[in-house]
């Protein structure tokens, strides 16, 4: 922000409050003078932000990328407010946003479908939803990169990890936090099944609930009918109010909210 030339000072200010100021002519001036012009950021904060630059410049980038891709499914999908209506009881009224919701996220992420719904209450029971989707009894689950989270456990049983040779086997991602962080996701190099939180990354913040389970088509059905009742799939479930909005709303900004993030945790 810098203030009025010719009125008020014209150093560049962070934080500064409202406050009227004398002009020469002995009028009150409306523009925002501070008595003390306030350096933008501590000097401790913008050394730190210097030395970082290289990284920085790493992240705008995969933030770039990452926000063009999402603008772009958003143009492919035809995204318009017609989609951000609210719907009721079954849902049969929805505007088209569940399905434009869907395939936006799908082709974000690179797999085949996905669903998208305020009904996964978190993280843990999308990902419980695709588990569900995937394993049948007696078949072994691997878990490759260290042990579930505590929460997990009642979902699953812990076995002993075991060499991961099969090409048999489906692998399945919690990609939970792991969204928009690099610029492919891992249904793009191969997973069969992600899943994750709209209260994390790709809620960017707005979405005030849900989760999501994308990958193989016929695996987010299976999850789908976990979500809801075998039978039923995915073209039920309404989102009253305003929420669908605010769905497609934080998908658009989470590259964004994401770059952010990882930029005040460097
Ligand atoms: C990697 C990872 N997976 C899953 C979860 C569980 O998500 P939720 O708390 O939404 O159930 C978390 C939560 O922080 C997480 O960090």
């Amino acid at each position: 922000m810098t203030a009025t030339a010719g009125c008020c000072s014209t150093t560049p200010l962070m934080w500064a409050r409202p406050r009227a100021a004398s002009t020469p002519s002995g009028g009150r001036c409306r523009a925002y003078a501070p008595a003390v012009a306030v350096a933008a950021f501590h000097p401790d904060v913008s050394r730190a932000a210097e030395s970082l630059h290289a990284e920085f410049r790493a992240v705008d980038r995969a933030l770039a990328l990452n926000s063009s891709r999402v603008a772009a499914a958003f143009r492919r999908a035809r995204v318009a407010p017609h989609h951000f209506g609210g719907s009721t009881g079954y849902g049969h009224d929805d505007g088209g946003g569940r399905e434009a919701l869907d395939s936006v996220f799908a082709e974000i992420v690179g797999a085949e479908a996905a669903i998208v719904r305020p009904q996964f209450f978190s993280g843990t029971h999308a990902i419980a939803c695709a588990l569900f989707a995937l394993l049948r009894p007696g078949h072994e689950l691997l878990a490759v990169a260290g042990p579930p989270y505590d929460t997990l456990e009642e979902v699953i049983g812990i076995r002993g990890l075991a060499n991961m040779q099969n090409p048999n086997c489906m692998v399945m991602v919690d990609n939970c936090y792991g969204e928009f962080v690099e610029t492919s996701e891992p249904a793009v190099v191969g997973a069969d099944l992600i899943a994750g939180s709209l209260i994390k990354n790709p809620g960017g913040t707005i979405a005030p609930c849900g989760g999501y389970v994308a990958g193989k088509k016929h695996l987010v059905e299976a999850a789908a009918a976990r979500l809801s009742a075998p039978g039923l799939g995915v073209e039920f479930g309404s989102t009253p109010g305003h929420v669908m909005r605010a769905l497609f709303q934080g998908l658009f900004l989470a590259p964004q909210m994401v770059g952010e993030a990882i930029k005040v945790g460097s």
